[in-house]
């Protein structure tokens, strides 16, 4: 089993959180332990083409196992919108505040307000590619609710519950969200990689 990975980030916050879903149970390095401290290129039009654009990088740069992540809010009347654009969807600052107020003036008077974030994981091993995505379903509220998380989480209430992302503690939504579920397809992969043969 191939135990050793660079994800494609340098956010220490990101690392910490991902090497806890993975029990530590693989040695997972961050861009800048090996050097790197560019941003990686992100000039794709879907999650998935920007999630292997920077896995293909880092592969490129070290020759090692590596993945790289990439996420977005997908809202069913918006046609999928902001998606691939969510971080900078009001612009290149990529503020959360000015996203949000975005967000709510495009779905004022609109009554459908399902939406999902959707992560997609692009994994290279041994010099293939592989894909793994999470998704989390819920609504859009009106109002902003909740100061903890970031970005669209104090008006994302997930199917099934009644507080915002901002609102739920962070242990809760670090179990169910979008990011979890993919990181986990993600580690139940590479613990079951070859043992079939
Ligand atoms: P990234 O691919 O993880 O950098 O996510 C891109 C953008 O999607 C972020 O800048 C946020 O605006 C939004 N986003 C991603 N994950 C979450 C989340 O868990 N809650 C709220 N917003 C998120």
């Amino acid at each position: 089993m191939p135990k050793s990975f660079i994800f494609a980030t340098n956010n220490p916050n990101k690392l910490e959180e991902v090497r806890h879903i993975s029990n530590n149970k693989f040695e997972i390095f961050g861009i800048s332990d090996f050097g790197i401290t560019e941003e990686l290129p992100e000039t794709q039009n879907t999650l998935e083409g920007n999630a292997l654009q920077k896995a293909r990088y880092l592969y490129e740069k070290t020759g090692k196992n590596c993945f790289a992540d990439d996420t977005g809010l997908e809202v069913e009347a918006l046609k999928g919108a902001p998606g691939v654009l969510s971080a900078r969807y009001a612009g290149d600052e990529k503020l959360s505040i000015n996203n949000i107020k975005k967000l709510l003036q495009e779905l004022e008077n609109c009554s459908n307000r399902s939406a999902q974030f959707r992560t997609v994981i692009a994994l290279i091993l041994e010099g293939k590619e592989y894909f793994f995505e999470g998704i989390i379903q819920g609504k859009i509220i009106n109002e902003l609710k909740g100061d903890k998380g970031f970005g669209y989480d104090p008006v994302f209430i997930p199917l099934g519950l009644e507080e915002t992302f901002a609102e739920l503690p962070a242990e809760v939504k670090n179990m169910i969200s979008h990011r979890a579920q993919a990181f986990e397809k993600l580690f139940y992969f590479l613990r079951h990689y070859k043992l079939d043969f």
